[in-house]
C-alpha cells in the first residue's frame, strides 16, 4: 500500500543545514491503522508532508499503491492527492460557510465528481460516524469531536487509498479524542480504510495495530499491538517514550 524507502529531508536556515529525516524506511499494509510517534521536533510532520508531497524530499522513494510519487508531474500529483489521499489535520480545517454535509462533499466537488452516488456516500459516511442528525449544521454549531468526525468523513469521501492524519487529537479533550479515534476505528473496520496517523499522544497511538517510533531521523522501533489489550499496549508505549527521554 504505502512504502517509504530511505527517505532523507533537511532544512536550511541561513548557512546551517539541519537534517531531520536521515533514511526513514517503512511500510503500511492495506487496512492497517498505524501511528508514528516520536519526540517533538523528531520529524513526524516532515515525514507526513513528504509522503503527501506537500514538501519535496531530498532523496528516497515513496510508493502509494503502484505509483511512485516522485515520478508524477504536477497535474497527476494533484489528482493523486485528491483521489488517493485523505487528510485530517489537527485544527479540523472545516469551511465555516459550508454545512457538515457540504464539507464532507468538498473533496468530491474539487475533484469534479459529485453525482448521486457520491451524495449517497456522504449520507452513508454521516451514518457510520453518527453525524446524520447534524449534517445540515455549520461548524460553529457543532462540538470539537463532531467537527473531527466530519473531517474524517470528508477524508474518506473519494475512497482514498490512504488517510494521513497529523496530530488529529492534538487540540481535543479526552472525550473528543476518543470520538476521533473511534471514527478511525470505524473507518478501518466498516470501510477497510488505511490510516497513517502522526501523534505524540500514547493514548491515541494505543488504538493502532502498529506504532512506528521515530528518533534521530530514523525508525528507531516498531511496536505491534498484536493480542495485547489497549491499556497494556499504552503502558508499553509509555515505557518506550520514557526510555527515550532517559538516554
Ligand atoms: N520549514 C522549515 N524550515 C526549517 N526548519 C524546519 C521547518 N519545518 C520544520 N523544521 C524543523 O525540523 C524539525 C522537525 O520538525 P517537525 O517535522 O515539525 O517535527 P514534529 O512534527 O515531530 O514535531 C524541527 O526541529 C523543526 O524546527
Ligand atoms: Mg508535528
Amino acid at each position: 500500500m504505502l512504502t517509504v524507502q530511505d527517505l532523507h529531508k533537511s532544512y536550511q536556515t541561513g548557512k546551517t543545514i539541519y537534517e531531520v529525516l536521515k533514511g526513514v524506511s517503512l511500510h503500511v499494509e492495506k487496512g492497517e491503522f498505524v501511528a508514528v510517534m516520536g519526540p517533538s521536533g523528531s520529524g513526524k510532520t516532515t515525514l507526513l508532508n513528504c509522503i503527501s508531497c506537500y514538501i519535496p524530499a531530498d532523496r528516497g522513494i515513496i510508493t502509494l499503491g503502484n505509483t511512485e510519487l516522485a515520478n508524477l508531474g504536477e497535474d497527476a500529483l494533484a489528482q493523486v492527492r485528491n483521489r488517493q489521499m485523505g487528510f485530517v489535520f489537527q485544527d479540523f480545517l472545516l469551511l465555516d460557510g459550508l454545512t457538515v454535509r457540504q464539507n464532507i462533499l468538498l473533496p468530491a466537488i474539487i475533484g469534479g465528481s459529485v453525482n448521486t452516488l457520491v451524495e449517497e456516500r456522504a449520507n452513508q459516511l454521516c451514518d457510520v460516524f453518527g453525524i446524520s442528525p447534524i449534517r445540515d449544521k455549520y461548524p460553529a454549531e457543532i462540538s470539537g469531536g463532531e467537527k473531527q468526525r466530519t473531517a474524517v468523513a470528508r477524508a474518506l469521501i473519494n475512497h482514498p487509498l490512504l488517510i494521513l492524519a497529523d496530530e488529529p487529537t492534538g487540540n481535543l479533550d479526552s472525550k473528543s479524542s476518543r470520538a476521533v479515534i473511534h471514527a478511525f476505528e470505524q473507518a478501518q473496520k466498516s470501510l477497510d480504510a488505511t490510516i497513517f496517523m502522526v501523534t505524540h499522544d500514547s493514548f491515541a497511538a494505543s488504538f493502532c495495530d502498529r506504532v512506528i517510533i521515530l528518533r534521530d531521523g530514523v525508525v528507531w522501533q516498531t511496536l505491534e499491538r498484536a493480542a495485547l489489550d489497549r491499556t497494556s499496549f499504552q503502558n508499553q508505549l509509555l515505557d518506550v517514550v520514557r526510555d527515550m527521554g532517559k538516554e
